[in-house]
């Protein structure tokens, strides 16, 4: 059977329920037929698909079933990278859309990784003031995290994900077949958010990625799924307290990517959203260990596992420049630079202050092992 979650999270950790929030997210092989039953039980206008164009096995199967239900659908082909995330590339869409007539009763769906969610997400929420949506993702990323939360969007020259909203798919579908055709470098990307949420909420999951890694690596179906619906529960149950980002209990979700956001800035287009929030995780480990909060057996236990993903190395770094785009984070408020932390392996210590003597002392320490 496969496991069908309410993207709450309620209940599963016993939150009072968000009626509108919720929406099924169906992790297992076999979910694409729970995406035909979905598809025969509604009854949309039409449907368009939306879809990366380097999936064409995949894009396949999935217009069968659409063609299926609906005969009449539409296909876009579409190139799934950050460049589809602006108002250039999905202004034409808007046009296509409205000339063949699509109705506020279709429904989109929405097949790629995680720029073709964020983008269509995006789309289907301003379309016609809203239309419904599907979300399939195809890597491990989009997966395990940003297909789960309502965020859409796209970017600015200013930065990424400036412009957005906050808009619910009614259902999102997860097969991780998808992912045999991934390369490589994209699963260990997508394993740094996995053991990411092992590291901030659950000591047990750390351990047992520690055993289970190269299995998920090699593409092992029951491990992937395991993998995914955790990470999909733990994300849930994080979003379902601070559904719009304001209140700050978010912000665990956060680990890493302070220090990552800054590398991926300077190795924009290099380094893989997941190796930098690997970089991010071991200097947010060095700073807890540093500021006493995590002991050197957590440190050295963290550090291996850490270490078995293959990233690329980093040149050497700006200490000066590093420091300047952390201060421009977003998510720093009034000049401090606030980090997660660890108190312990399975448990954040989010809103920590960061001073600038620390943070050199600790870059000195993460240059040594890193650069
Ligand atoms: N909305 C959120 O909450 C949230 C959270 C995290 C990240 N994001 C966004 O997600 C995006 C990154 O997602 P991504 O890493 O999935 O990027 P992506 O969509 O660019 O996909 C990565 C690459 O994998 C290819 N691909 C996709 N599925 C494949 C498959 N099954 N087999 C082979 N190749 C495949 C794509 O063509 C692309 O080249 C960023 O724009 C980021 O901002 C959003
Ligand atoms: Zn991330």
């Amino acid at each position: 059977m496969p496991e069908v979650l309410e993207a709450t999270g309620a209940r599963l950790s016993g939150l009072k329920p968000i009626e509108h929030l919720k929406y099924p997210i169906i992790i297992d092989p076999s979910s694409l037929l729970e995406f035909h039953e979905f598809l025969r039980n509604k009854n949309y206008s039409n449907c368009v698909l939306f879809v990366d164009r380097k999936l064409k096995t995949h894009k396949a199967r999935v217009q069968k079933l659409i063609q299926h239900v609906y005969p009449k659908s539409m296909t876009i082909d579409l190139i799934g990278n950050e460049s589809l995330k602006s108002f250039k590339a999905l202004y034409p869409l808007y046009s296509k859309l409205l000339k063949k007539k699509i109705d506020r009763k279709s429904v989109f769906v929405s097949l790629g990784g995680g720029t073709i969610g964020d983008a269509i997400g995006f789309l289907a929420s301003t379309y016609l003031r809203g239309v419904d949506w599907i979300n399939i993702p195809t890597t491990l990323l989009a997966q395990v995290d940003s297909s789960v939360g309502g965020k859409t969007g796209i970017n600015h020259e200013q930065g990424k994900n400036l412009i957005g909203t906050f808009y619910q798919p009614k259902a999102v579908f997860i097969d991780p077949q998808f992912l045999k055709t991934l390369p490589r470098r994209q699963m260990m990307s997508g394993l740094a958010e996995t053991l990411k949420y092992g590291l901030i909420l659950d000591k047990y999951f750390f351990y047992e990625f520690y055993n289970s890694m190269e299995m998920a690596m090699g593409g092992q179906a029951s491990v992937l799924c395991d993998y995914i619906l955790r990470s999909v529960r733990w994300k849930s149950q994080v979003v379902a307290q601070d559904e719009r980002d304001t209140s700050g209990s978010r912000q665990i979700l956060n680990f890493g990517h302070t220090f990552g956001h800054a590398l991926e800035k300077i190795f924009y287009g290099k380094i893989y959203h997941g190796e930098a929030v690997v970089y991010g995780m071991k200097f947010a480990i060095l700073m807890s260990h540093f500021k006493g909060l995590l002991n050197a057996k957590e440190l050295a236990e963290s550090f291996e596992v850490l270490g078995r993903f293959e990233v690329p190395k980093l040149p050497t770094l700006n200490e000066g420049r590093l420091w300047k785009l952390i201060l421009s984070d977003k998510k720093n408020e009034r000049g401090a630079v606030r980090m997660v932390l660890l108190k312990g392996i399975g448990c954040a210590a989010p809103n920590q202050e960061i001073s600038r003597p620390e943070f050199s002392e600790v870059f000195k320490i993460f240059r040594k092992l890193e650069v």
